[in-house]
Formats: C-alpha cells, structure tokens, sequence
C-alpha cells in the first residue's frame, strides 16, 4: 500500500507551498475567467470521450490549452497532466494536474456549477494512489469565486476580483460540517457516463436513500468537494473519479478539517472516493464500500 511518507520524500518548504498555491489560484481563475467571459453563444460539442454523453467543448480545449501555456511558462520543469489529455513528464517531481471543465455537461446546458480545477502533485501523477496534492485551486466561474489550499496552510474562499491567498480582508476560511448522524447528512454524489456503471451507481442508491437526510448531484466533483470542505454539504462519496477530478478538493477539504477515503485500505480514486468530516467519513464509506458490507 502507498503510504503518505512515501509520496512525500522531500516536502518543499512553507515558502515554496505558498508559492504554488498562489500559482494554483492565479492559473484557475484565468481559465474561469475564459470559460466565463468568452462562452459563444452555442457551445456546442467538439468531441466524445468515453460515451456518446462524455463531451468536450470548445471551451474546454480552450481552458486546458491556456492552463498548459501558462503552467509551461511558469514552470517549465514541472510535468502536466490534464483531462482533455495534456501530458508533460517533467523533471522536477511535481505535477500540475489539471480540470479545463469539471462539469462540462453543466457548462454546456449553462447551469451555473462547473469550475476550474487546478492542483500541483508530488509522486507519481498517472498511477492512482501513487501521488498527494500539495496544493491546489477550484474556481467556482458563475459565482466569481475561488477556493483554495496549500499543506498547512487551511482552506480558504476569496473573490476572484481579490484572489491572493492569506488576504486578510476578503478571504473567508472554510471547516466541514460537525454534522456526525448519518441520517441528518446531506449527501453529495454522482454518476459516470457508462451505462452500466450508471445502473450499479443506481442499484447502491436504493439502499443508501433511506438512511441519510437527503442526497445531491450537482455535477461538478469539484464543487462537490468544495461543499464538504465549506459544510454546505455533509459529506460526499462517487466512484469513478480521476485525478483531476479530485486532486484539488481533496486538499481543500483536509484543509478544512475533513478527510477523504477511498475504498477500505486504498487512496481515494476510480473505485470509491469518500469526503467528510471525521466522525462522519467511515459511516458514508461504509454505505458505499463493497468491502464493508
Ligand atoms: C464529471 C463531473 C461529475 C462527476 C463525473 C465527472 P467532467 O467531470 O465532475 O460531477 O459525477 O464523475 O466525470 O466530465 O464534467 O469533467
């Protein structure tokens, strides 16, 4: 098993954490800024991925080409990893892993709840469990927000008009919910674009929805985990997930006092991805774990 202290051989220094948060946030909010400001009026698909449902947009080719410019002329060592397939091995040991679009179905029928997603990874970015986010950045375009992590450092939401991290004035800090009865929870989740996996999604569902207050999907795994992180929802749990997917949120939400699982025994990733806060975590990990039941 991946444990942390293998991932991490040589954390870099608070100075140079707070410099790649900066980064994060400064990269996410000039894609939001993108993807918001310069939508054309049908947006329309430009590809499929893994269905004829997993579209990408123009505006998401768009955003990943400016992240991928940007990070290379900040960065030029580190290496890129981005969903619509940027894929830079650099030689630094860090890695941008990178979300143009999370909630690109959102974007396209324009409800309002797609961000930017923007983390910087030690370890090994392309192996699920093989990495741990140092820092990361999920801008929220509709409502002109940005929230953000570093290690250490606590989770925070600014303006995106006023996006330096540690302002003083603006910034406002984020904690989960001390909600711990499964039953009051308010539940986040989602679905993949395979029918099949959709239909098991579905048949864990039934047995889930009775025993918490209420579920939500949103369509942004981002945000999802933006609203652990903020306790505007509970908790959290999907299958499915990539890196980029997650990466961000999930120091947001350690940051704000929670924790992410994965399935029994494993990292967060593909097979199960759980956010709350601790006294909560494993009872929704439970609901949705195979292992546990
Ligand atoms: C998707 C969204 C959605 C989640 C899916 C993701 P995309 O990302 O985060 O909420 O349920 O698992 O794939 O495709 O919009 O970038």
């Amino acid at each position: 098993m991946v444990t942390d202290e293998h991932l991490d051989p040589a954390e870099p220094s608070s100075a140079v954490l707070e410099e790649l948060e900066r980064l994060c946030v400064d990269l996410a909010v000039a894609a939001a800024r993108l993807i918001r400001d310069e939508r054309p009026q049908q947006v329309g698909v430009a590809a499929t991925k893994t269905t004829d449902t997993d579209v990408v947009t123009i505006m998401d080719q768009r955003s990943e080409e400016l992240l991928h410019r940007l990070i290379r002329g900040a960065r030029p060592d580190d290496g890129i990893l981005g969903e619509e397939g940027a894929d830079v091995l650099g030689t630094s040991g860090l890695t941008w892993v990178i979300d143009p679009i999370d909630g690109t179905v959102n974007y396209l029928y324009e409800i309002p709840a797609y961000a930017v997603s923007v983390a910087v990874v030690t370890g090994d970015a392309r192996t699920e469990g093989g990495w741990r986010a140092l820092a990361g950045a999920v801008a929220d375009p509709s409502r002109e927000l940005v929230h953000h992590a570093r290690r250490g450092g606590g989770a925070w939401t600014v303006p995106e008009s006023a996006p330096a991290p540690g302002s003083p004035t603006r910034a406002r800090r984020l904690a989960v919910s001390t909600e711990e009865r499964l039953g009051r929870s308010l539940l986040a989740t989602g679905f993949g674009y395979d029918a099949d996996v959709r239909a098991r999604q579905a048949e864990v569902l039934r047995s889930v929805l009775p025993q918490v207050r209420d579920i939500r999907r949103i369509g942004s795994a981002a945000l999802d985990l933006v609203r652990v992180a903020d306790g505007s929802v509970d908790a959290y749990a999907e299958s499915g997930l990539n890196a980029w997917d997650l990466a961000a949120g999930w120091v947001i939400v350690e940051e704000a006092g929670g924790v992410v699982l994965g399935r029994r025994g494993h990292r967060p990733g593909k097979a199960l991805t759980v956010a709350a806060g601790p006294a909560l975590v494993q009872p929704v990990q439970a609901l949705f774990d195979p292992a546990t039941q």
